[in-house]
């Protein structure tokens, strides 16, 4: 069977050398087949199941021949690849994916790129890419308009959130501990994400370095144990470097307090880190601008574009408010990079975070941004959070949901009270399995102040109420189901 394609039913022609260029028809008709691929799972993504597992060794079946020594039939390995490679997973970009943060994506930033790694754009240096690196200079200056950065700002896209943090807690570190890790301590509160832990511990901090902060009922970083926090550790010889706050905390959506982050930190000579990889792009809108007041005056931001400004994945970016020292302290210049010494105008990427060799990354947000337009990305996000409160809503309608989390940029989270299971935490874990197998939606489960609780993040522009009611609607039939008069889910 032909994949989809122009001219379905008839094999591809595919002679191929070793020059490794096909001739230019084959070119075309493989680019053809793979955007039908691609806009066929599009328009038929909501008719399908959200994910689907396979087991290691059906996938060994499938997939793990040894390398052909001759060319196999583009047709073949095409429909292996969407048989079998893009059906065993989780639909992210599914209307009905609601679990983790998902990865809505969108047409136009595949299509971006294609396009960079079909011209193999090197963004490293100027004079490899100077019109890459303008593109990404433009781009990320609109993320610091956005986030309220000052123009001075500089910053660079890599490769994801966690990536974003380490290279912007890097430069917090040398700024603040030129000397090294020492007795340095950093501060985040119980929400932070995972990344923040394992930057620090690639950046030589040991785990006894972090404090732990606990978070109002809001699940905001509380300003009182903190400043307790910083003023025990100076007294017992410690060094206080950093605070990490949450501009949408992965969990619920927080947003800690940034205008008074702010000031205790200028206080305490602090470096204040924001991690936004998954709120901080909802300040594009500005019905939620406000929420995010004060993130323009953090020393660092990370972002994330492949999550909620619909980037595919490989786009996170780290922004350092004192643009000079990105350069100060990522700069390396040997000597067989002479050639592409950059001019005092002119910015070589590769100087401002651990890649040399990058890919052109900005062009996804870019064209997205061009194609769509800002006004477009805007409703997209509010629709995210108008989505989760009504999520909200449907789930206080309802006397066997408890809701754990009030809607927050686009997260809820929420608990089944089951009757007859004596113990509710597993009830939960078996519940978001079960719906996870059914296939219909994906709700994923996380931990609330020692309540396994389960949570809904609903940033897809392709989900629609319906989507969000027939969702909880079967959520609940699941868990009636599990809730049997045995106690055994
Ligand atoms: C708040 C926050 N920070 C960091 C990350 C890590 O980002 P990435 O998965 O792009 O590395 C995530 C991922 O969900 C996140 O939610």
């Amino acid at each position: 069977m032909a994949v989809a394609g122009r001219g379905k039913g008839e094999p591809m022609k595919w002679d191929v050398d070793p020059k490794l260029e096909p001739s230019s028809e084959a070119m075309r008709e493989l680019g053809h087949r793979v955007v039908e691929l691609i806009v066929e799972n599009l328009q038929t993504l909501s008719d399908r199941a959200v994910s689907r597992t396979g087991t290691r060794a059906a996938l060994e079946r499938a997939l793990g021949e040894s390398a052909p020594r001759l060319p196999r039939s583009p047709d073949a390995v095409l429909e292996q690849v969407r048989d079998v490679v893009l059906e065993n997973m989780i639909h992210v970009d599914h209307p009905r994916n609601f679990g983790f943060v998902p990865g809505p994506s969108n047409y136009v930033g595949a299509v971006a790129d294609f396009l960079a790694s079909g011209f193999n754009v090197f963004a490293g240096t100027w004079l490899e890419g100077s019109g890459a690196a303008q593109v990404e200079l433009v781009t990320l200056g609109w993320l610091k308009q956005w986030c309220g950065f000052p123009t001075r700002a500089s910053g660079v896209f890599v490769s994801g959130g966690s990536q974003a943090n380490l290279t912007a807690l890097m430069v917090a570190r040398q700024d603040k501990l030129p000397d090294g890790p020492g007795r340095g301590v950093w501060y985040q509160s119980s929400q932070t994400h995972s990344s923040i832990g394992r930057a620090f511990r690639v950046l030589g901090f040991r785990q006894d370095q972090s404090r732990r902060i606990e978070v109002d009922s809001q699940f905001r970083i509380s300003l009182d144990a903190l400043s307790r926090a910083v003023a025990s550790d100076r007294r017992g010889g410690d060094e206080p470097f950093v605070v990490v706050a949450n501009a949408g905390s992965t969990n619920t959506g927080a947003v800690d307090p940034l205008v008074e982050l702010r000031r205790f930190c200028d206080r305490e000579n602090l470096w204040l880190h924001v991690d936004g990889a998954y709120g901080a792009a909802a300040a594009v809108s500005p019905l939620h601008a406000t929420l995010f007041e004060g993130m323009g005056s953090a020393d660092s931001l990370s972002l994330d574009p492949h999550k909620w400004l619909y980037q595919p994945y490989g786009l996170g970016c780290a922004l350092v408010r004192d643009g000079a020292l990105l350069t100060k302290h990522y700069a390396v210049h040997p000597e067989y990079l002479q050639d592409v010494a950059a001019s005092d105008e002119e910015v070589n990427f590769c100087d401002r975070g651990i890649e040399l060799s990058r890919g052109f990354r900005a062009l996804k947000l870019w064209l997205t941004v061009q194609l769509f337009g800002l006004d477009n990305i805007r409703a997209a996000i509010v629709n995210g959070v108008v989505l989760a409160e009504h999520a909200e809503a449907c789930l206080r309608e309802r006397a066997r949901f408890e809701v754990t989390s009030r809607a927050q940029l686009a997260i809820v989270s929420f608990r089944y009270l089951p009757r007859h299971h004596p113990d509710i935490n597993a009830f939960q874990l078996a519940l978001s399995r079960a719906v996870i197998e059914d296939g219909f939606a994906l709700v994923s489960s996380t931990v609330l102040e020692g309540k396994t609780v389960l949570r809904m993040c609903t940033i897809n522009p392709r989900t629609s109420g319906d989507d969000i009611e027939r969702t909880i609607e079967r959520v609940e039939t699941i868990a009636n189901r599990l809730d049997r008069v045995d106690g055994q889910p």
